[in-house]
């Protein structure tokens, strides 16, 4: 019977990964795959996730299935991170929520219960957004259509474009927004684009569908959600995919949530039982370790402590290099202006250069990022960053 399929190509960011893991050069650099790295170029386990593991390995008893709802103390950590520890609809009993395996388990939880709602749903997407968006929310049975966003020429948001395109959906339609750090191209709306998004969505009556993988990695850990805060007391629903791959470091443990902000109390307990159902029908109950991490740090005073300056060290990392990288860039008298790159936030820019040169950066220089030109900020380091600048010169 499966022959009848048709082989796939590789996953492109997979197979960049393969490439340079094949690479002899010594001094290869991978600027690929978006997770944080460290300036020994590691994937380190959080501090504070560490102290989490002793704790939850000394009082675990029991590996029986937990809920399709997920941890509860988990659930409520996130949603205060994320909605604010006196959030109106938190009090008013207005979020429905359900732990998710990763932000990707929670992009494809709400894509199947706005199926459920209307098989006919179009959800816009910003042009460009991350890849895996399409397969996730278009695999579920959504309709995608794309919104103006990034001009790779000015390496800035078509903010007006992007307004008049959205003035024009459906009210039924559903409109993806990335929290912070938007993945592919570091571009973030500023607080006032934001204002105007929020009052848009209000007049014209589409859901905003809010995703939040970076959380804590843009401006701060409570400044990343003004978008998100500011949509909430805007319009009555709001969906959220939020992700603790990044800013726990929990790539693997596949941690996320999926939340459902509802006009009222009642239609929150329907949401919730839907949300669940949709859990159950897909996977039944999410993975429990990582979410009982992530609990016993966000309930844990000295822990969220600990995980606070861990994120906030991670950021300003990420900041320091973007300087780093755009001085030696003018060290080596390029004639392109990379300072957008400065202005840019969390884990990845565009370098707004065309493919072949990202392929020339490849070939001749063992440089390895994906074709639109986005490269993974975190991967670069004081050792590499000299390398880095000259060969993206001698490549312009
Ligand atoms: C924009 C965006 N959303 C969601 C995710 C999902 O993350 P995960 O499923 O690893 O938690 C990612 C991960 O790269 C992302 O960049």
């Amino acid at each position: 019977m499966f022959e009848t399929l048709t082989a796939l190509p590789p996953d492109s960011i997979l197979g960049l990964s393969a490439a340079f893991k094949k690479d002899p050069n010594p001094h290869k650099i991978d600027l690929g795959v978006g997770v944080y790295k460290d300036e020994q170029g590691n994937t380190p386990i959080l501090e504070c996730v560490a102290s989490a593991q002793h704790l939850l390995l000394a009082s675990e008893t029991s590996k029986v299935y937990i809920t399709p709802q997920g941890n509860q103390g988990f659930i409520d950590g996130m949603l205060r991170l994320l909605l604010g520890e006196n959030s109106f609809v938190l009090n008013h009993n207005r979020v429905a929520a359900v732990q998710a395996p990763g932000g990707c388990g929670a992009l494809r939880i709400l894509a199947e219960l706005l199926i459920r709602i209307d098989e006919n749903t179009t959800v816009w997407v910003s042009d460009p957004t991350w890849a895996n968006h399409m397969p996730l929310l278009g695999d579920a049975g959504l309709t995608l259509k794309t919104y103006p966003y990034f001009d790779k020429d000015n390496a800035s948001i078509k903010f007006d474009e992007m307004m008049d395109c959205l003035s024009k959906v459906g009210p039924n339609d559903v409109v993806l927004l990335h929290g912070c750090c938007h993945n592919p191209t570091g571009a973030d709306l500023s607080k006032e684009q934001w204002q105007d998004v929020a009052a848009l969505a209000a007049k014209v009556g589409f859901l905003p569908f809010v995703d939040t993988a970076y959380q804590g990695f843009g401006d701060g850990i409570e400044e990343d959600t003004y978008g998100l805060r500011l949509l909430i007391d805007s319009v009555d629903e709001v969906i959220v995919a939020a992700s603790c791959s990044k800013n726990f470091g929990l790539y693997r443990e596949r941690v996320g949530l999926a939340a459902i902000i509802c006009k009222d109390e009642k239609t929150r307990d329907i949401a919730q039982s839907q949300i669940q159902s949709v859990a159950r029908g897909i996977y039944s109950m999410p993975p429990s370790y990582g979410g009982a991490l992530v609990d016993i740090i966000l309930n844990d005073k000295a822990l969220y402590t600990t995980w606070t300056n861990e994120v906030n060290a991670m950021r300003v990392r990420m900041a320091t290099l973007r300087q780093m990288l755009v001085t030696n860039l003018q060290q080596q008298n390029v004639d392109k202006d990379f300072s957008f790159i400065n202005a840019q936030k969390g884990m990845f820019s565009f370098l707004c250069i065309p493919p072949q040169q990202v392929q020339q950066l490849r070939d001749e220089h063992s440089i390895y990022f994906v074709d639109s030109s986005r490269v993974n900020i975190a991967g670069i380091n004081h050792n590499n960053v000299g390398t880095l600048a000259k060969a993206i010169a001698q490549t312009l």
